[in-house]
């Protein structure tokens, strides 16, 4: 078993990075080392490169989603931790297998759709081409599970494609068709303004958005004044279904607490979220609060996160190269 899996350094990590992926891993970490497998975590570095962000910015996020990595239990190591720019492998790869990926697949992916949107002509060719290398981030470790979000599940599909061709084109066994591992744990967080929309760094102006840097006083407030109906929490979970604010912020509750929503609505139920939301607040400064200052130590001493980054690498570069190798070999390099 080996998983892996990367997050792009752009904009600032928020609640749902947090309770979407990053916890996630923590706590995939003991069951695959249980299972004998190995982690890879990565900070998809070339992938912020797509869509354009100032490069001090790319440096300043790699650190902070690094510490964030840590700070919430990655442990450099018992998993390999690195940022791709540093493992050549990766584009090595990539453009081998832009050779084996077709125009017509990538014309099907829908991100690049709502990426590019009207100015297709203007996006980047790295936009277009990101889905081929993100196939080359897990094929080049042989990767057996890739834990994603669903908006990512067409891009693995599309791994899968690529390894296929390229097996049956030259007549290989070299790359292995991972799994997705769309875990039935993880939340998707809703904005606390506008609960039809995902939690997301790519919108800057969403003010309402827990930071994962976020003072406790910020993450209070937040929650506090987090939109809500007016009702009061219902009987159980199934009660909430047509109440998007209601069940996000229980959703909340419940992946903070590592408690089921049912459970929590149950204590809840029948109190206004005037009382709800307080608890909310107190819970999510306990849960975040010793991460964040833990981030904010790790950010302060970059030369020690840049150590653990190198090292994993240099772990990272060297499960990779056999596999290049053998893969430059079977198209005749
Ligand atoms: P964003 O969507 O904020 O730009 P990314 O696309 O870089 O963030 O996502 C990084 C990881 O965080 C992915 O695994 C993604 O599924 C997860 N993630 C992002 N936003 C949320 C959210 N609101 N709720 C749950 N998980 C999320
Ligand atoms: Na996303």
């Amino acid at each position: 078993m080996r998983v892996v899996s990367g997050i792009k350094p752009t904009g600032n990590l928020h609640l749902g990075n947090y309770l979407g992926a990053i916890k996630q891993w923590v706590g995939m970490q003991a069951d695959v080392e249980a299972a004998g497998g190995e982690s890879m975590y990565f900070i998809a570095d070339l992938h912020a490169l797509t869509e354009w962000s100032e490069p001090a910015a790319i440096t300043d996020s790699t650190f902070e989603v690094s510490a964030a990595m840590i700070a919430s239990g990655i442990d450099p190591t018992r998993s390999i931790l690195f940022n791709q720019a540093r493992v050549p492998a990766h584009s090595e790869l990539a453009w081998l297998l832009n050779n084996v990926a077709r125009v017509g697949w990538l014309n099907r992916m829908t991100q690049f759709k709502d990426k590019a949107g009207k100015n297709r002509e203007g996006a980047s060719v790295g936009l277009y081409d990101y889905p081929v290398l993100m196939a080359a981030d897990v094929l080049l470790y042989r990767a057996t599970h890739v834990p994603v979000g669903e908006d990512q599940k067409q891009h693995l599909e599309l791994a899968r494609d690529i390894a296929t061709k390229f097996n049956l084109d030259y007549k290989t066994d070299l790359l292995l068709e991972p799994e997705p591992l769309i875990s039935k744990a993880a939340p998707r967080i809703m904005s606390l303004r506008d609960a039809t929309q995902k939690m997301s760094k790519s919108n800057p102006s969403d003010a309402a958005r827990i930071n994962l840097v976020d003072d406790d006083d910020a993450i209070a407030q937040k929650f506090r004044k987090a939109k809500t109906d007016p009702e009061p929490m219902g009987a159980s979970w199934e009660s909430l279904k047509d109440r998007p604010e209601a069940k996000n912020l229980v959703t909340i509750f419940a992946a903070l607490a590592d408690r089921t929503p049912d459970d929590v609505v149950a204590e809840y139920a029948g109190q206004g979220f005037g009382s709800f939301k307080p608890a909310l607040a107190d819970l999510a400064v306990a849960k975040l609060g010793p991460i964040r200052d833990e981030m904010v130590r790790l950010i302060a001493d970059k030369g020690s996160v840049d150590a653990e980054l190198r090292k994993g690498a240099e772990r990272a570069a060297s499960l990779a190269a056999p596999l290049l190798r053998d893969v430059q070999r079977a198209m005749g390099l």
